[in-house]
């Protein structure tokens, strides 16, 4: 039996698999079964920053590995000590609670306001976040998460969960109100089609924060470290988050997730409120710290603000001369969205010309590269979907 029809046998299956067996992957590029290579842009869906494999991050987890790979959190570990660290002197943090993953991160970032909340008033336990926003999977995550189809099959809506519309400022201040005790949400939203918050709503999140008492807790699981161009997206708004989460390529390419605190909230949670087991995985950790230090390096910066601006002039370009197959663009930086009818008809196409392309909320193309993205790498990407393009377009004038 070959590996996917074992796959299908033995693993429950919940995903929308890619007919492809890797073998190796390195930097964009995956080499499959039979030799052949594939420009990979779903970067492990926002996880492979510096690409896979890169040597940063790989020495840093080979080194931790033959230290010790888990003590448990009863021990101090260096790695996890220097990424905390390196997130609190490059952002509003005080401190960081280590989570295994972003689904994990938003427990905890949920906890910490229902626990700031109820010791304000015991009224004070409403959560608004945002339709079309995406959270995680485990039951207080997925209760936050905007898509009423990723909860409804598990029962009654939490009664203290308010959803409303992303840029809806008027819908926002009619939620919040005294007995808010948290404001959730993403700058981009990933998972709901890329949809980007406007200057005008974090300006009435932040006034009716501050109005309130309501926290604001940004999840960053996907947006951050660099993704849209700065270290985190939220930076574009002078709001100041009171907690937010990490995830995604936090851990080099290893499962953690993290919850940052505010200066206001890092009192809130206290010995025995919560904890995990893995969470801080020094290997993840030093896996971490490897890629933040790469991240954080000027010469990288600089050269990753040049890429973003070609990828975006190139999308520019595209969209001008493909404007009846590209109806929108959304996003920044390495998290794009290509708006079409023929999202599923371009990734298949892609497939078949070896890039591969993600879809998400049916007609966005999503595109997630490693950061490390290249100029050779960046030519193919656009010579692929260019020609893609070009035949829809002549496949639509003959009908
Ligand atoms: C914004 C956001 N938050 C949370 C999550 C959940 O993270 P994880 O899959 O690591 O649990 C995701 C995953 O895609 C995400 O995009």
């Amino acid at each position: 039996m070959d590996l996917i029809k074992e796959d299908e046998t033995y693993v429950l299956n919940l995903y929308k698999r890619l007919p492809l067996v890797v073998k190796e992957a390195k930097g964009l590029w995956l080499t499959d079964e039979k030799g052949d290579r594939y420009l990979d842009f779903y970067g492990g869906i926002a996880v492979q920053t510096l690409g896979h494999n890169h040597p940063a991050v790989l020495q840093k987890m080979q080194r931790q590995m033959e230290a010790f790979m888990h003590l448990s959190n009863y021990f101090v570990a260096s790695s996890t000590v220097s990424l905390a660290k390196l997130l609190v002197s490059h952002s509003f943090a005080k401190k960081v609670f280590f989570a295994n993953s972003g689904t994990e991160a938003n427990e905890a970032m949920l906890k910490l306001a229902l626990k700031y909340g109820l010791r304000k008033s015991k009224e004070k336990k409403n959560l608004i976040a945002l339709e079309k926003g995406f959270h995680g999977r485990t039951f207080g995550a997925m209760h936050l998460t905007g898509t009423k189809g990723y909860r409804a099959p598990f029962g009654e809506d939490l009664p203290f969960i308010t959803h409303i519309p992303m840029n809806d400022v008027d819908a926002l201040r009619e939620a919040v109100d005294e007995n808010t005790c948290g404001i959730v949400f993403e700058v981009i939203q990933g998972e709901g089609g890329l949809v980007e918050m406007e200057e005008a709503f974090a300006l009435e999140v932040e006034r009716l924060s501050k109005k309130f008492q309501a926290l604001i807790l940004v999840d960053e699981v996907q947006t951050g470290l660099y993704r849209t161009g700065t270290f985190f997206a939220h930076e574009r708004f002078s709001l100041k988050p009171h907690a937010m989460t990490l995830a995604k390529g936090l851990g080099g390419g290893l499962p953690l997730g993290a919850l940052l605190l505010s200066e206001e909230v890092e009192e809130v949670l206290q010995k025995g409120d919560h904890g995990s087991t893995f969470g801080g995985n020094p290997v993840a950790c030093a896996g971490g710290v490897g890629m933040l230090e790469t991240l954080l390096a000027p010469s990288f910066q600089e050269g990753l603000e040049g890429s973003m601006k070609r990828f975006e002039e190139g999308i520019r370009g595209l969209k001008k001369t493909y404007p009846h197959i590209l109806t929108e663009v959304r996003g920044r930086g390495y998290m794009v969205g290509l708006v079409t009818e023929y999202a599923e008809e371009i990734k298949d196409r892609a497939f078949q010309k070896k890039l591969l392309l993600n879809v998400t909320g049916k007609n966005v193309v999503r595109l997630l590269p490693a950061l490390t993205l290249g100029k050779h790498e960046m030519d193919v990407f656009f010579r692929i979907l260019r020609d893609i393009l070009q035949e829809l377009t002549e496949e639509r004038r003959r009908g």
